[in-house]
């Protein structure tokens, strides 16, 4: 459920007509719910009331201060990747002892930050990763909490460029390697390997994955203990999907979710950290843009509009499907014919909707592209010397722009020029 609706034939964010909005900040712009946002984590977080947990939202599906902040007075923690994340939700006031790092590729200095910020867990992703934190956390005279990431080699039935539980995928240790590693681990200096962690994909809509995974969890942590480890936490990634398409079957309701898991480890009195990302923001955003041209081709005709790849990269990088709405309301029984939603860019993976049934729009009409609130803004780029969309946040009657939209100036300036030239 979201809160963008039609009132009196506009599109409204909450109650901000986004005609309104685009008369102010001009097009293409993302614009973000509060309200939505802030049901989306409630309705999570009441689902896993009967467990003892943290949710440690994913800030890589939007990473915006307000977004964060939104979240966090909430009670959210942070799931971050990079030490540029972890600054981002400190930034935003989130308690370092809410902050989870994860990441296949983490440096020293990344660790070194991080440990000095005195974050509460790290997720260890390979051997050397665990020797070289070893060696930061003794050299800092700290102990590193930590969870070994497990990869289960179980399908999360998700595109495949965003499933990360299978064996061929670089995510985490082998599941018959794990209680090696944990052996490993106690003896080293500056770590505590307490938890576990798991996260087997994106935008998975069916939960016999999990199930699989979790159960397999479930040994894993019986045989650590029996190992002599003090596992306390279980850390189970995110990856519940949304909603994209109208017409498809809801992807599970975060209840089920958790009541697989009460299932499957819910008699191990463990701590949970949960990381959602996309079920979050994903469908509390939307990109709003402008028609340009109606161009009829040969073989196809072609919607022209300002957004374009560089601004949402997921209908070309991942074949998503992202529904598109008018900003002005239409009548059920107006024409359609089928088009190529796509941008200014040269290339034909511009594209934002491919072969797609649309009402009629002219030069000038804005249309929203939907769920566009997770991993859109944030794997955005100026791809053509295109200027950054800028992001605006609605809550009830207002409005604020949380991200403005930089100018030429600022983008060129970030070049240098060699003394030589
Ligand atoms: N935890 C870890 C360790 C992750 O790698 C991810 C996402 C999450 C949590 C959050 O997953 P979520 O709840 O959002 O599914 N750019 C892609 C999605 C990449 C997901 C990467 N990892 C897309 O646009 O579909």
């Amino acid at each position: 459920m979201h809160h963008f609706t039609y009132k009196n034939g506009v599109l409204h964010a909450e109650d901000v007509s986004l005609t309104n909005i685009a008369n102010e900040v001009g097009t293409p712009f993302y614009c973000y719910s509060s309200a939505t946002l802030e049901r989306h984590y409630t309705v999570f977080e009441q689902s896993l009331s009967e467990l003892d947990h943290l949710i440690c939202y994913a800030l890589k599906a939007n990473s915006n201060q307000a977004v964060i902040k939104t979240l966090s007075k909430l009670g959210a923690g942070m799931d971050v990747v990079s030490e540029g994340e972890m600054h981002r939700a400190l930034k935003a006031g989130v308690s370092p002892k809410k902050i989870c790092f994860a990441g296949v590729g983490k440096t020293k200095a990344e660790m070194t930050a991080a440990l000095n910020a005195n974050i509460l867990s790290f997720n260890i992703e390979s051997e050397p990763e665990l020797h070289a934190l070893s060696q930061v956390a003794s050299a800092l005279g700290k102990t590193a909490h930590i969870a070994i990431r497990i990869n289960p080699d179980v399908d999360a039935k998700t595109h495949a460029k965003i499933s990360t539980g299978k064996a061929e995928n670089k995510f985490g240790i082998a599941y018959e390697q794990a209680r090696q590693i944990y052996a490993t681990a106690a003896k080293l200096d500056g770590i505590d390997p307490h938890g576990i962690h798991m996260h087997i994909g994106s935008q998975i809509t069916d939960l016999s994955p999990f199930k699989n995974a979790f159960k397999l969890l479930r040994e894993l942590i019986l045989a650590l203990r029996d190992d002599g480890h003090n596992i306390t936490h279980a850390d189970l990634g995110g990856g519940l999907g949304i909603p994209y398409e109208e017409t498809e079957q809801s992807p599970p309701h975060p209840q089920k979710y958790a009541q697989i898991i009460k299932d499957t480890l819910g008699d191990l009195r463990l701590t949970f950290i949960f990381e959602p990302g996309r079920l979050i923001t994903g469908n509390a955003g939307i990109l709003v843009s402008k028609v340009l041209y109606l161009k009829q081709g040969s073989a196809k005709d072609f919607l022209i509009v300002d957004a374009a790849m560089n601004d949402l990269i997921r209908p070309t990088l991942y074949e998503a499907y992202h529904q598109i709405i008018p900003v002005n309301e239409q009548a059920n029984d107006t024409p359609k014919r089928t088009m190529d939603v796509v941008g200014p860019v040269c290339e034909t993976g511009d594209f934002l909707a491919e072969n797609r049934e649309l009402a009629q729009l002219a030069p000038d009409d804005l249309i929203a592209v939907l769920s566009a609130g997770a991993y859109g803004a944030v794997q955005a780029g100026t791809y053509n010397s295109r200027l950054l969309v800028p992001e605006v946040m609605v809550k009830g009657k207002d409005f604020a722009v949380i991200r403005p939209r930089p100018t030429y100036e600022d983008l060129i300036n970030q070049d240098q020029l060699p003394t030589w030239l």
